[in-house]
């Protein structure tokens, strides 16, 4: 299945069963269309090797809820952002509070911290769906994932370079090859000032050649207008002013030293200078990890730096860096880079022959399961209106993806012996019946997948 039908909410099958548009299934992979795409079991490795880097790095994990009051976003990701004005899911609840479905995952990790009175520094990291009203198309969807980080209280410029290069280290492991990394600075309290007079000083000359949204940008929101995807303002903003020319000193020795630290350690980045983040918190360092894979949201992740964040949000004046990474974009670069393999799983299938044996075959199911060994029984198949029984519970093995079947009939009972079969090579052994659950134990564990 497409990206672009997924994000639409197309490629329904039944009447009544479609989803709201711009939300995605994730399916397991012996059921998903597409194997690789939106599969509920590469979802959770991904997300199992984001925590296993994660915590290598030092983060714990956070868990914050899926609704927030509004005024924790309208504070934090700046009044004029497209996040805040356009693309909020809000409601008012039976109680008359404003409240939002979360469209980021940084301020609820802040106000989480905060109001726990939590010391800083702390290293917090998070999984989970975030929602924002946008126009579904590939790799933008309503409901959608973040993987993400926040290094609260850290002002070095070495915990940047630490964070960016996490990230990196998480795609290179999901081997996505065609992964880049942008980097830019775009100053401080001190700095920012004399810089925006600059910029609004250049856009104003430049205002006949803008789009509309980027004219309004001018007095609003300056920045943002390096960020409208539309070529003509891209191609006005050829000689604009920008943010890394003009830093402060303390600005440039930050970025020098996150730069200086990246090359230490051969993390490829290519400096950015056109690059500032959709959301108004950043101060500094930002960054963004690019695919090629993606078309127009390229975007796989980003984040940056945010010194003034906590503070907005009613805390100390304390410095801070993190990111988030989008988990649907980043399944979409895996998929496209990599071929994955729809094996089958370490299932095992009890058969049985009439329901004479289905006592036994649900006892050895038990012993399996006992043993930690997953195993099913077809209880369908006992229906009278199953006229092959075996076949029937061959076919539900098959589907399900099962590595392997037992088979408990009367002639192997009699023999005190079970029938195993490799639904991947179809080799079939016999074990002792009293054997059965070690033998079963030790296949599953040599098997290919
Ligand atoms: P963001 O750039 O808004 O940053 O989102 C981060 C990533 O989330 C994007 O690069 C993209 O992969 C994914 N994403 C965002 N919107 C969508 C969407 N509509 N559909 C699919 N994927 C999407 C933040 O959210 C900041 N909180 C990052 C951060 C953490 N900065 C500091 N700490």
């Amino acid at each position: 299945m497409s990206l672009e039908r997924e994000a639409s909410g197309a490629g329904r099958r039944a009447a009544g069963a479609a989803r709201p548009k711009g939300t995605t299934d994730f399916l397991p992979r012996s059921m998903a269309p597409d194997p690789g795409l939106f599969d509920s079991e590469q979802k959770s490795s991904v997300e199992r090797l984001f925590r296993e880097l994660a915590r290598r790095y030092g983060f714990q994990e956070v868990i914050t809820p899926t609704f927030e009051h509004a005024e924790l976003f309208t504070r934090s990701a700046g009044a004029s952002s497209d996040i805040v004005t356009k693309e909020m899911y809000s409601f008012t609840d039976r109680g008359g509070r404003t409240l939002v479905l979360r469209p980021e995952g940084t301020p609820g990790v802040i106000r989480a911290v905060l109001g726990a009175g939590v010391r800083l520094p702390v290293r917090l990291f998070y999984t989970g769906s975030f929602f924002r009203y946008s126009r579904p198309q590939k790799g933008r969807f309503r409901e959608f994932h973040q993987l993400g980080v926040e290094a609260l209280g850290e002002a070095s410029p070495l915990a940047d370079a630490e964070v960016i290069r996490l990230g990196q280290e998480f795609y290179s492991a999901l081997g996505i090859s065609d992964c880049t990394t942008a980097v830019n600075s775009i100053g401080c309290r001190i700095c920012r000032p004399s810089f925006r007079d600059k910029l609004v000083g250049f856009l104003r000359q430049k205002q006949e050649e803008l789009c509309d949204d980027c004219r309004r940008r001018i007095e609003l929101n300056p920045l943002r207008v390096y960020d409208c995807k539309l070529e003509t303002c891209q191609t006005a903003l050829d000689k604009a002013p920008r943010p890394a020319d003009h830093l402060c000193p303390e600005c440039n020795a930050h970025f020098a030293a996150v730069l200086a630290d990246l090359q230490r350690t051969s993390t490829a980045i290519t400096v950015n200078k056109r690059l500032v983040r959709g959301l108004d918190y950043y101060s500094r360092t930002t960054f963004e990890y690019i695919s090629g894979a993606l078309g127009a949201q390229d975007s796989l992740g980003g984040g940056g730096r945010y010194d003034y964040l906590i503070e907005e949000l009613g805390g100390p004046s304390e410095p801070a860096v993190g990111f988030a990474l989008g988990l649907e974009r980043t399944l979409y670069a895996a998929s496209a880079t990599r071929q994955v393999s729809a094996g089958r799983l370490p299932l095992v299938f009890v058969v049985w022959f009439s329901e004479d044996e289905l006592t036994v075959a649900r006892k050895l199911a038990e012993q399996l399961r006992q043993a930690q060994v997953a195993a099913r029984v077809d209880y369908e198949a006992a229906s009278p209106a199953v006229g092959n029984k075996m076949k029937q519970q061959m076919k539900t093995a098959d589907a399900a993806a099962a590595r392997l079947v037992v088979i408990v009939g009367p002639e192997e009972i009699s023999r005190g012996v079970y029938s195993l079969k490799d639904l991947t090579t179809g080799e079939q052994t016999e074990v002792p019946a009293g054997e059965s659950v070690v033998r079963i134990k030790q296949l599953l564990g040599t098997l290919q997948p």
